[in-house]
């Protein structure tokens, strides 16, 4: 079986395409979506993906600002700005970009943001939304994942599903996402003992290590047929790869997400997504505001 590739990046136009047309009529609603981040330290792949963030926003309309604090920042000095952040009225979505320094718990941190802005949907409070299944902003990675596999008509209601990554911003809510499909999901990890036995029962595989060259998802881990997700991004010589071996997997597999271009850019396009919906909740709550103030 030679395998059907799952174009992220054809997708994700696809959705910065109807994101450009939502923009536009919030605009001329008077309502100018606007997307804060903030980067604390000076981490050079962390400066690339924000400048990708950025780029993706101003294509479909998105107003976006960076603030860059210092890596040596303390709680109080990003508390500060996030506080300040969600009470601007113009500001719809805030995302702290991560990883950040030693001296800062992302927990701590991303617990300030108001949920309404939450672009990245990694609040307690959105988190529970989801493990609760009820309407909320959804983690740009999982909820891009979910796209490009309903895309594709991938059926997850009993499906055998294993994901290789157990983080908050990957492999616990994807998890969720798939478990309210009716998935039978499996989270493997560092300490998972015989992971290649799990793996060959997977009819979908979703691998987000990232450790090259101590892992790499062999044509030997994944069964005939299998729906293969890449979610990693790994430089060897060079190049950016996934986890899985792509050419025997994808001799093996029935779909696969190609490295660049399969998942990274679903993640982008969600984060314009939760913008907008943020946008234009906000908008809506306002307007019910205003309106029960009164003549
Ligand atoms: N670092 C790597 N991926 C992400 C992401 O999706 N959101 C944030 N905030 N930081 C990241």
């Amino acid at each position: 079986m030679t395998a059907t590739l799952m174009d992220g990046k054809e997708l994700a136009r696809e959705v910065r395409g109807r994101l450009k047309e939502r923009v536009s009529a919030l605009r001329s609603e008077g309502v100018e979506p606007r997307l804060e981040t903030v980067l604390v330290g000076d981490d050079g792949s962390s400066k690339v993906y924000l400048a990708t963030k950025h780029r993706a926003a101003a294509e479909v309309g998105i107003a976006a600002s960076n603030h860059t604090l210092r890596g040596d920042s303390s709680e109080a000095t990003v508390g500060s700005l996030i506080s300040a952040l969600n009470a601007r009225t113009d500001v719809h979505a805030i995302l702290v970009q991560l990883p950040l320094p030693r001296q800062l718990n992302a927990h701590t941190i991303i617990s300030m943001i108001s949920p309404e802005k939450d672009a990245d949907g990694l609040t307690p409070h959105n988190l529970g939304r989801l493990v609760y299944s009820e309407e909320a902003l959804l983690p740009c990675t999982p909820k891009g994942i979910m796209a490009l596999l309903k895309h594709y008509g991938i059926k997850l209601a009993g499906a055998n599903v294993v994901v290789i990554n157990r983080s908050v911003l990957v492999g616990k809510p994807l998890c969720h996402l798939m478990m309210s499909e009716d998935a039978t999901v499996t989270v493997c990890h560092s300490k998972t003992r015989e992971l290649a036995d799990a793996t060959r029962k997977a009819d979908i595989v979703v691998s987000a290590v990232g450790r090259r060259p101590d892992f790499v998802l062999g044509a030997d881990m994944v069964k005939e047929g299998a729906v293969v997700v890449d979610v990693a991004v790994n430089r060897v010589d060079g190049r950016l790869v996934g986890d899985a071996d792509f050419g025997p997997v994808s001799e093996k597999a029935s779909f696969i997400t190609p490295v660049p271009g399969g998942v990274g850019p679903m993640t982008v396009a969600m984060l314009l997504e939760n913008t907008v919906v943020a946008a234009a909740a906000q908008a809506k709550a306002r307007t019910v505001l205003l309106a029960g103030r009164g003549p």
